[in-house]
């Protein structure tokens, strides 16, 4: 089979999809090579992510990428989620195929982006660097895990 069984789980019975209502921050993030937009939603209470969501357009894998990433979200300091990327979710399915791994940068590009909206709405100092792949639409390019 071309995916583990990780990844076809969170494919086929993905958690924490849809919107959150009273989202404080939304971030989405279309892949200009292969059409696929992941939309993220946070709500983030007490200094620390409270319910994480998604809605996303695309491909098996980057359903699953988008899936796992609310999962290893969910109840991190904003701080924590500020540092989750790419290869921790590749790394959390279990790994994605060579070709799929631009699926898991799209996810980490979209919970950034909205990580970007929050701290920017609510004034909080942050590594500007180290969210630069949210601009950066050839990231997914470059998958180096
Ligand atoms: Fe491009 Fe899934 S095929 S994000």
């Amino acid at each position: 089979m071309r995916y583990n069984e990780v990844v076809m789980d969170h494919f086929m019975n993905p958690c924490n999809v849809g919107a959150i209502d009273d989202a404080d921050a939304i971030g989405e993030i279309g892949d200009d090579g292969c059409g696929d937009v992941v939309k993220i939603y946070l709500r983030i209470e007490g200094g620390r992510v409270q319910a994480a969501s998604f809605e996303t357009l695309g491909c098996a894998t980057s359903i699953a990428a988008s899936s796992m990433a609310t999962v290893l979200l969910e109840h991190q300091t904003w701080e924590r989620a500020a540092l989750l990327t790419a290869a921790e979710i590749n790394d959390a399915l279990g790994g994605l195929p060579d070709d799929k791994k631009h699926c898991a940068v799209l996810a980490e590009r979209a919970v950034k982006a909205a990580l970007r909206q929050y701290f920017m709405k609510k004034q909080i100092a942050y590594n500007s660097d180290a969210f630069a792949i949210v601009d950066d639409s050839d990231a997914g390019e470059r998958c180096d895990f």
